[in-house]
């Protein structure tokens, strides 16, 4: 990925309350390219492999619930600095202290229910996106 990809993920609450559209407006006039993107589901036990980092928090069984309680919409974006460039824009995990005009800022209703995923570094990037897109969809 060499430092100009990243992954994303448009989160259950967001993709409830409608707000999937606004999400990849933001992305775009962020100056990020889409490469891969669906709209899918994950299992609980999906959730808890894609969260696997986690699994000693306490908020482990709640994540994985609440990551597989409806439709998600995975990305694979394309910018310089993406990943770096992308928190920023996304803003801090809990969206009290997440700053202003950022997307958590806008549409995340809690620390958990919290609009959006964006990867911390290229490596995981890279395997997130290997979670989700084969090697030709991500081409
Ligand atoms: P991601 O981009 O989703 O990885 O968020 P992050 O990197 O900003 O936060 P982190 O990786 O530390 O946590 C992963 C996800 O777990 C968060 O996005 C939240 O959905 C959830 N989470 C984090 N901290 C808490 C917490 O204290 N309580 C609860 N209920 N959920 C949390
Ligand atoms: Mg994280």
């Amino acid at each position: 990925m060499a430092g100009n990809r990243t992954f994303t993920m448009i989160k259950p609450d967001a993709v409830g309350a409608n707000n999937t559209g606004a999400i990849i407006k933001m992305i775009e006039e962020a100056g990020f390219r889409i490469v891969a993107m669906k709209m899918t589901k994950m299992s609980g036990e999906r959730a808890g492999q894609f969260y696997a980092v986690h699994k000693e928090r306490p908020f482990y069984a709640d994540l994985c619930a609440y990551m597989s309680s409806g439709h998600i919409v995975p990305m694979v974006l394309e910018k310089e600095n993406a990943v770096a460039d992308f928190r920023t824009l996304i803003g801090a995990t809990n969206p009290k202290e997440a700053a202003e005009g950022t997307i958590r800022s806008l549409f995340a209703t809690s620390i958990e229910a919290n609009a959006i995923h964006g990867s911390d570094s290229d490596e995981n990037a890279s395997l997130e996106a290997g979670f989700f897109f084969s090697e030709t969809e991500r081409f």
